[in-house]
């Protein structure tokens, strides 16, 4: 990597200046301000997107413990969904002299400049989950193999509909939902799920009636919920008035939830109407308890406590001097380098396996889910 000593010598004044001059400045969680040159006890930034998701708080909860544990403090921020306020998050957390860098961004696009102030007071930088574009200053990556997310997903609406089993089963109506479009992730998740669904869709035993099938139709502003509760309303109005509607494909439970409330504002979840398959991703609380309730029918869990794990080991390694694990060098360009990452694996879950997978691994309790 980069030469950390000689860097480390010549930012130790500017960051204790920078110190100096931000010494009465925000005092977010997190520990004294150390100068630059030592790691141990450094404090690493933590910047994450938006508390009204569980998941992320989960995130920043679970990182903030595991470099806690390695003794370093940690300062977290949430960016509420607001890519500006996330940028001078960033920029704050650089001027109080932070030494590390986890970045789960809001818009991928908007963290080039930021970034380069982190790379000129030499602190590492790790792209959490979302990989952040344009920039040459992002160090590592970590995250799940999002185009399996989107495969899972996708295999499942196949399953359940029995169109796995071969035959000339359907046609079945489905519709499809995308995540947002600043968010790369979006993309893998959507190609994913398309390269199990569209042989079918293309062979008509799969019908998207409404005939919104690019992926610029089908996004999801911000992963909203509301956004999304919209869109199926909509789309039941115009292509929905004399057919039902057997499969949503949802990148995410905020999604999914919001697309379950439309249906059954719809009349559907009756005996004579059933609800759609619908799926989803993240394992949030909302959407297993609805999974159980027998209204979602599938979600991909990721394991935030092993990323968590695999972001905080990158910072330390690359603090140490040593070169952290990766798994992929090849697949995540982010327009100005391949970001070397490490990618872990997602999980389909349902009424069948949530017990497995999501109680007996300690992810939650039964009470949680009750
Ligand atoms: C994506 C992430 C998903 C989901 C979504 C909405 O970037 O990979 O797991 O959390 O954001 O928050």
């Amino acid at each position: 990597m980069r030469n950390r000593r000689a860097a480390l010598t010549a930012i130790a004044a500017s960051a204790s200046l920078a110190l100096a001059l931000t010494a009465c400045g925000q005092n977010s969680e997190g520990g004294s301000k150390e100068g630059a040159g030592d790691t141990e006890g450094a404090t690493i930034g933590i910047a994450m997107p938006t508390k009204s998701s569980e998941r992320w708080i989960a995130d920043g909860e679970n990182v903030k413990k595991n470099l806690e544990s390695k003794g370093y403090k940690t300062r977290l921020v949430y960016g509420e969904d607001d890519p500006d306020q996330q940028v001078s998050q960033i920029e704050n957390l650089i001027t109080q002299g932070v030494k590390g860098l986890i970045v789960a961004a809001i818009d991928n696009k908007s963290l080039a400049n930021v970034l380069r102030q982190a790379k000129e007071a030499d602190i590492p930088v790790v792209s959490y989950d979302r990989l952040i574009l344009g920039s040459p200053d992002v160090d590592y990556y970590a995250s799940f193999d999002n185009e399996k997310v989107g495969e899972l997903q996708g295999t499942y609406i196949l399953d359940k509909l029995g169109l796995k089993d071969g035959g000339e089963k359907g046609p079945f109506n489905i519709e499809l939902f995308a995540g947002s479009n600043d968010d790369n992730n979006t993309k893998y998740f959507f190609q994913g799920a398309m390269n199990v669904l569209k042989p079918y869709i293309d062979k008509k035993q799969l019908v998207v009636k409404s005939g919104q099938t690019q992926l610029n139709q089908v996004t999801t502003l911000r992963w909203d919920g509301g956004t999304a509760q919209k869109r199926m309303d909509d789309l039941l109005t115009s292509a929905y008035r004399s057919d039902r509607v057997d499969a949503v494909l949802s990148p995410y439970d905020g999604i999914s939830i919001g697309i379950l409330s439309a249906l059954k504002s719809d009349g559907y979840g009756t005996k004579a109407k059933p609800l759609p398959v619908v799926t989803g991703q993240d394992a949030e609380v909302a959407s297993v308890k609805s999974i159980v309730a027998g209204e979602q029918t599938q979600t991909v869990y990721k394991d935030t406590r092993k990323l968590a794990e695999v972001a905080a080991n990158m910072v330390d390694a690359v603090l140490k001097g040593e070169k952290p694990e990766v798994n992929d060098t090849k697949t995540y360009d982010n327009g100005s380098k391949v970001v070397p990452s490490y990618l872990l694996d997602p999980v389909s879950v349902d009424k069948t396996n949530y017990r497995q997978v999501l109680v007996d691994s300690g992810y939650y309790t039964e009470a949680d889910l009750k």
